[in-house]
């Protein structure tokens, strides 16, 4: 039998509890990967951990809110402690609050940065160590952070505007670190996905969601995400994947 490509390796997931990060996690653990899963609602950590260690896999839950620095630093402490090691971060929280600036709710921008830029930024900080050792030690001798953006980190449009700014500052500092470390051999990736059917839109206000339901046309599903990062994170270890955007084929912006 043809041996899992990521078998011995350690994988965090970021936003672990639904959407992109339930399938990129499952996905991983299909993989060989053990799954380390963090996000608020421990209860669909522990249905996705059940169904990985039905297969086989190996799963930790970390009941986490990374917008805290010291409880992300500890999902992080908690992989390598608990899982031995940590050769794969999917930095994949994230929460899009849209709507005209003029009279948004300044928590809304604050949740915004508060994830999707600094949540992102403190479990990088922490991983980075471990991913940089992990590239030295490994069988693979090779690591890798995929840093989840979005269309709109691309472009900004009218109503995107926090949201965007969030994706525009993970895309700059992902190309920045990778020119850092990539010749220590950690991948820093960055993915940019269109409409994906998720909960991501249903955090909006119903006013706004009113006003996006008619954006959101064909949609990708969580899986086709999971396997773009997949696709990524199992390349040999002489190619670096900088950058995938992908849209459902009818969406033109
Ligand atoms: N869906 C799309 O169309 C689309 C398009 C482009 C980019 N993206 C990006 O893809 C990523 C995943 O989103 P999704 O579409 O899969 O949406 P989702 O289903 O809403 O997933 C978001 C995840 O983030 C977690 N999360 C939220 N606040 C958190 C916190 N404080 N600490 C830890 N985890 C937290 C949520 O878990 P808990 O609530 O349990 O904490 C959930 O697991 C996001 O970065 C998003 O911007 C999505």
């Amino acid at each position: 039998m043809v041996k899992p490509v990521l078998e011995g390796t350690a994988a965090l997931v970021t936003g672990a509890s639904s959407g992109i990060g339930a399938a990129t996690a499952a996905a991983l653990a299909a993989q060989g990967a053990a799954v380390a899963l963090a996000a608020r609602r421990k209860d669909r950590l522990e249905a996705l951990a059940a169904g990985i260690r039905d297969q086989g896999g190996t799963a930790l839950v970390l009941e986490s809110d990374i917008t805290d620095e010291k409880q992300a630093a500890d999902a992080v402490g908690r992989t390598v402690a608990e899982l031995g090691r940590l050769d794969t971060l999917i930095n994949n929280a994230g929460v899009m609050l849209l709507g005209p600036a003029a009279g948004a709710p300044l928590s809304e921008w604050q949740q915004m940065v508060e994830l999707n830029v600094l949540g992102l930024l403190y479990c990088a900080h922490a991983a980075l160590p471990h991913l940089l050792r992990a590239a030295g030690d490994s069988p693979r001798q090779v690591a890798d952070m995929v840093n989840i953006s979005s269309v709109a980190g691309r472009a900004a449009r009218n109503g995107n505007n926090v949201y965007s700014l969030t994706k525009h500052g993970v895309g700059a500092f992902s190309e920045s670190l990778r020119q850092e470390v990539t010749k220590r051999y950690v991948r820093v990736s960055l993915v940019e996905p269109g409409a994906t059917a998720t909960e991501l839109a249903s955090h909006n206000r119903p006013e706004v969601l009113d006003s996006i339901r008619n954006q959101f046309g064909q949609t990708m599903g969580a899986e086709d995400i999971a396997d773009a990062i997949i696709y990524i994170v199992t390349r040999p270890r002489h190619i670096a994947v900088n950058e995938m955007l992908i849209r459902p084929t009818e969406q033109e912006r």
